[in-house]
């Protein structure tokens, strides 16, 4: 399909794919080739990562598991009785936000009161955890002062958008840093200590109970407020991740046998141990080497957002070098890490603008194009955002597929909560990611569901769950005290 649309291109700008243009052609596309992933290769990465789950959830395999199969103690879903003011935290995408939720019963509505965005700057992202988390309670501060809020003691929900062993709901340790953290001091702690401590060195306020919340299930839960077959939520933004609604029988490592519990997968670290090799690209390998956290998340470094741009630019630059773009000359811009965005993906895809878009970018990095050059990194583009959906789409079709044989059914009908800037922004992500879900799992029915402020307004719902169900049974020992066995 992308072959013909490269002939297209070339006879749309005058240069039949023969001759010199056809080897151009065929040069380019050898090097696009493992990019390009049969649905035969996509059915063998889902068998790979169904494994693995099976691995991260057991008992005894977990420890040596890449995909870590989390338990979040999260064991309903919201059933619109939900109620209260709240507090939430969002650390772990695009931006660090503090936001004042308020859950209506009557009208089963979650209005999000006013949020603040503040910046977390790059020396406190690589510097002590004491620093970043005082920095966290100083914008809650801010926050809670421009509100009129201090003096409330409001449960707060967190959004931490990193793999955690959550022992129960306020209980949360960091297993590793992803994305662009590397904090000194976390990896090993319990976030809502390090969180609670800050709180009480500056001593000028507090807050009540903390409900800790990975973003793909405040997803699930936002998207379960208004849906309530939602029982999946998923993030491909700045990282990827999803979780889902698991018979609790198949969560070996808590006890208890009865109905389901939401399980963090923390796919993004599918293929850490080397099982995705056949999969990697030569720029795969070089993305990993050059980031801050070789090894880890090699699954997350295919498809999101904080390495699909680079993975462009690394592309681009063997097509120079090869002398098949740019007549062989990279600028300095293009020899830069970072420098191509990943939102120039989606600028220069834009089905009407795409190509002058691509013009506008390539003169913004320096280098001196032609309309071929142009159309070149058009395809390539393509190439890396269609291989970034459809691998999700297969991790995606393995979790549904799981769920359909979970309960026994022939056919499932389920909805997927999702978020984040690459699904959102990119103008073919999305049907693409869709079109191979269909394929994958042909005997489930998805519906994709675009979550309004999941890590805001999810965070303030699963607390508000939490407060439900602790109101409701006696003892909080039942719900979502069970101990997770290590
Ligand atoms: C983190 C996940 C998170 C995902 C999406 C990954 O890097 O490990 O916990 O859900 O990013 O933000």
């Amino acid at each position: 399909m992308l072959a013909a649309w490269w002939f297209r291109l070339c006879l749309q700008v005058n240069q039949g794919p023969f001759g010199s243009e056809l080897s151009l052609t065929l040069q380019v596309q050898k090097h696009l080739e493992p990019f390009r992933l049969s649905l035969e290769k996509l059915q063998d990465v889902s068998a790979r990562l169904r494994k693995d789950m099976i691995r991260g959830l057991g008992k005894h395999s977990h420890h040596r598991a890449s995909v870590k199969m989390l338990p979040t103690f999260v064991r309903a879903t919201p059933d619109g009785t939900e109620k209260g003011d709240f507090l939430a935290l969002d650390l772990g995408g695009t931006n660090f936000r503090v936001l004042h939720v308020r859950v209506l019963e009557e009208e089963q509505r979650v209005l999000k009161m006013d949020s603040q965005i503040c910046a977390i700057p790059q020396d406190i992202m690589l510097g002590t955890g004491e620093k970043l988390f005082d920095h966290i309670a100083a914008c809650l501060a801010e926050f809670l002062d421009s509100q009129k809020l201090r003096g409330q003691t409001l449960p707060l929900g967190f959004t931490f958008s990193f793999p955690c062993e959550q022992k129960e709901i306020d209980k949360s340790i960091l297993i590793r840093w992803t994305k662009g953290f590397n904090c000194s001091g976390v990896e090993g702690e319990d976030v809502v200590n390090l969180l609670k401590e800050a709180i009480h060195r500056r001593g000028d306020y507090d807050i009540s109970s903390v409900a800790m919340v990975n973003d793909t299930v405040g997803t699930m839960m936002s998207c379960g407020y208004r849906d309530q077959s939602c029982e999946i939520g998923m993030i491909i933004g700045t990282g990827t991740n999803a979780c889902y609604m698991e018979e609790m029988k198949n969560v070996k490592r808590v006890e208890g046998e009865d109905g389901r519990m939401c399980i963090n997968t923390e796919w993004g670290g599918f293929g850490d141990d080397g099982c995705l090799k056949d999969v990697l690209t030569e720029f795969d390998e070089e993305v990993d080497k050059t980031s801050i956290n070789p090894g880890v998340h090699t699954f997350e470094k295919m498809i999101s957002g904080m390495y699909l741009g680079e993975i462009v630019r690394l592309v681009l630059l063997k097509l120079t070098e090869e002398k098949l773009l740019f007549r062989g000359c990279p600028s300095e811009a293009l020899l830069t890490p970072g420098s191509f965005e990943t939102r120039f993906i989606s600028e220069i895809e834009e089905p009407d603008s795409g190509l002058e878009n691509a013009k506008k970018i390539l003169t913004k990095l320096d280098l001196d194009w032609d309309l071929v050059d142009a159309c070149v990194a058009r395809l390539v583009c393509d190439t890396v955002s269609s291989r970034s959906a459809r691998l999700c789409a297969a991790a995606l079709a393995t979790i549904v597929n799981r769920i359909r044989i979970n309960r026994g059914l022939d056919h499932l009908k389920t909805t997927v909560g999702v978020d984040g800037t690459v699904y959102r922004k990119h103008p073919n992500f999305s049907d693409e990611l869709q079109a191979a879900v269909r394929l994958l799992a042909p005997k489930c029915d998805v519906t994709f569901l675009i979550s309004e402020d999941g890590s805001g307004k999810g965070a303030a719902m699963v607390t508000a769950v939490a407060q439900r169900v602790w109101a409701c049974w006696a003892s909080p020992d039942d719900l979502f005290h069970c101990r997770v066995t290590l």
